[in-house]
């Protein structure tokens, strides 16, 4: 009997429509576009504006437009998993509520908390429901609200983040198409380099945690992004080499997107040029969960039936991880 692969059979995607610029930011820190533009790569980023509309608001418009695109019916989808590190509320799940809206009514649906890799391990994790038969129908969510998190006083962090989420569908397949392999891995005592202090059970909302100001992300830029390098390369190399792939065999990478200089220095290791990298960090800044589903969207229609890419991601945590899919659909019909 043939073995059951997780193939990604659509994408869907919901960027907000407010667009923060560099010119604005400039006009709220000591920061200028030509910095922004030469040391991380960002032009713009969505910012959702909305009294009372969170996470899963952008996530189940993603979801519905990937069922408007795959025409399938959201009574048929049997999970739900939302990668985020900025629930709409502790409890209930994210995914909980994009279900809901999205119509998904006999799904059920969960968080993953995995920072910037959030999306790899959601999909890694989709993938073994397809592949063991247990659902036919899996939809892996990456969706984040950074603006709720990040710090418009903090030079370091503000120009980084944005707002988005994608989703993919993952279906069942018998011809070698999908989701290949996986190597993720993380490591707790990166916690010191990239957090939020407030807010959880360490330290619940008090005044002093909001007169701290330890709600907002603080970053250690220079520690994160040395880390990110080395391992992001080196887990894309290693997928790479386990599978015999050549780099003309990789038709592109999938990068999380958190620093132009991050992705050329993966793309160095991996022996490919830009042209290969799915790149839109300079229009959506970096969206944590949500970057590597909203390439896919960007690329979907450039996309071709076997062409091979590699996710590979680095983030808070640390958490980090490369996956080889094996893409199923020509995208220009779609
Ligand atoms: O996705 C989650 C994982 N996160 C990442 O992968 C992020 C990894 N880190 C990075 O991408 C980079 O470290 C940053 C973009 C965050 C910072 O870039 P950097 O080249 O590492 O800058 P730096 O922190 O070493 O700062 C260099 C200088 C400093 O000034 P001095 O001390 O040399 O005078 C900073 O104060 O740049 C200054 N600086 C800025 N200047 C203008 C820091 N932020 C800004 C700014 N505008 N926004």
């Amino acid at each position: 009997m043939k073995k059951i692969t997780a193939a990604i059979t659509g994408v869907g995607a919901y960027l907000p429509d407010y667009l923060l610029t560099n010119d604005e930011l400039s006009r709220m820190v000591d920061t200028s576009d030509e910095w922004i533009m030469t040391r991380i790569g960002i032009k713009t980023r969505h910012i959702l504006k909305g009294e009372g509309l969170g996470t899963s608001y952008m996530g189940a418009r993603a979801v519905k437009d990937l069922c408007e695109k795959t025409k399938i019916n959201p009574l048929d989808i049997d999970v739900v998993i939302c990668a985020t590190v900025t629930p709409d509320m502790f409890f209930p799940s994210t995914g909980n509520l994009i279900a809901d809206q999205a119509g998904c009514k006999n799904a059920f649906a969960y968080d993953i908390s995995a920072a910037c890799s959030g999306f790899l391990f959601a999909l890694t994790t989709g993938s073994q429901f397809i592949e063991t038969g247990f659902a036919k129908k899996v939809v892996v969510v990456g969706a984040d609200k950074m603006s709720s998190i990040v710090d418009y006083k903090d030079r370091n962090t503000c120009p980084i983040f944005g707002d988005g989420a994608a989703a993919v569908l993952l279906e069942p397949n018998k011809d070698g198409y999908g989701v290949l392999d996986a190597i993720l891995h993380s490591d707790g005592s990166g916690e010191q380099h990239l957090y939020m202090k407030a807010g959880g059970s360490r330290y619940p909302a008090t005044e002093e945690t909001v007169r701290n100001n330890w709600h907002t992300i603080t970053q250690d830029g220079p520690a994160v992004f040395k880390a990110a390098v080395s391992n992001m390369a080196d887990v894309s190399v290693e997928m790479m080499e386990r599978h015999h792939l050549s780099s003309n065999d990789i038709r592109y990478l999938v990068p999380h997107q958190a620093n132009l200089r991050i992705i050329d220095a993966t793309a160095k290791r991996m022996g490919i040029g830009r042209e290969k990298c799915m790149i839109n960090i300079d229009r959506n800044g970096n969206t944590t969960a949500a970057t590597i589903p909203l390439c896919l969207c960007d690329y979907e229609a450039a996309l071709c039936k076997g062409d091979n890419l590699i996710l590979a991601s680095f983030g808070g945590g640390y958490t980090w991880g490369a996956i080889y899919v094996k893409w199923a659909y020509d995208g220009e019909n779609r």
